[in-house]
């Protein structure tokens, strides 16, 4: 596979197309970004540990049955995906409350949801990427009432796989969340990226935060918090793998 021009440059990731028109080539980046770009730095080693614990996420659920843009890693940093048509939605998954969520609806955070809650945000910069729901979806037409109701059910059949793979590891999954995109014949499936960045991710023992929030609410480093997380997630492949 030949790395071709830069298509897209994001505030984590860069991609390239290659010689293949229906093929990404994709560098993580060692940035971290929160609150809309508000808050913004370099972080050494991030990029390799984004980029493994997607890698190592997303194979984990095609072997569940969740299809997604995932090829394989090329190096520590770089993968490969499938070329797919961005939804621009961010899907979140919440089971506990927290985050926005917890400020919103003024709940305090760790209260666990009778159910998982899943909730839409429009993924523009300008407007800073706003809650909306499903009739603003269809106004907006980014996705067809049938189409929302398979982002929701893929979104919450994610949730279960990933809430069972993040408690062998001793990991709460407290929310996420995912973006999709459409295949060239127009189904939904999974695409970006699932790590630290984009979950929050709890101690089961300490309860401490194992994810983006050590950055955001500035409680300490996070390359260590990210390198224990891709510890435990190798630690089970190694298990599994009866070695
Ligand atoms: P929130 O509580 O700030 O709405 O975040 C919910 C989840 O979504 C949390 O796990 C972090 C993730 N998230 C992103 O990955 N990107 C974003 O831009 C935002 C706002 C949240």
């Amino acid at each position: 596979m030949e790395k071709r021009d830069l298509l897209y440059e994001g505030k984590a990731k860069r991609m390239f197309r290659t010689n293949d028109e229906s093929v990404l080539w994709v560098e993580y980046l060692d940035q971290v970004t929160a609150l809309n770009g508000g808050m913004k730095d370099q972080m050494q080693g991030k990029a390799e540990l984004n980029n493994q614990i997607t890698s190592a996420i997303f194979e984990y659920l095609a072997t569940q049955g969740i299809k997604n843009h995932f090829i394989e890693k090329l190096s520590k940093t770089e993968q490969l995906i499938k070329k797919r048509s961005i939804i621009p939605l961010e899907v979140v998954v919440r089971n506990i409350s927290a985050g926005s969520f917890s400020k919103r609806l003024g709940v305090e955070e760790g209260q666990v949801l009778p159910t998982p809650i899943v909730e839409f945000y429009y993924k523009k910069d300008e407007l800073n990427d706003p809650f909306i729901n499903d009739a603003h979806v269809t106004f907006l037409e980014l996705a067809t009432p049938v189409e929302i109701a398979e982002l929701k059910k893929q979104a919450l059949q994610i949730n279960e796989h990933l809430s069972e793979l993040f408690k062998k590891i001793d990991l709460q999954l407290v929310d996420f969340k995912v973006e999709f995109g459409r295949t060239a014949s127009g189904e939904i499936e999974l695409a970006d990226e699932i790590s630290p960045d984009t979950c929050r991710l709890w101690d089961l023992v300490t309860h401490e935060h194992m994810d983006k929030d050590v950055y955001r609410r500035k409680i300490g480093d996070i390359i260590p918090v990210y390198q224990e997380v891709l510890n435990r997630l190798n630690q089970l492949s190694i298990e599994n793998k009866g070695e």
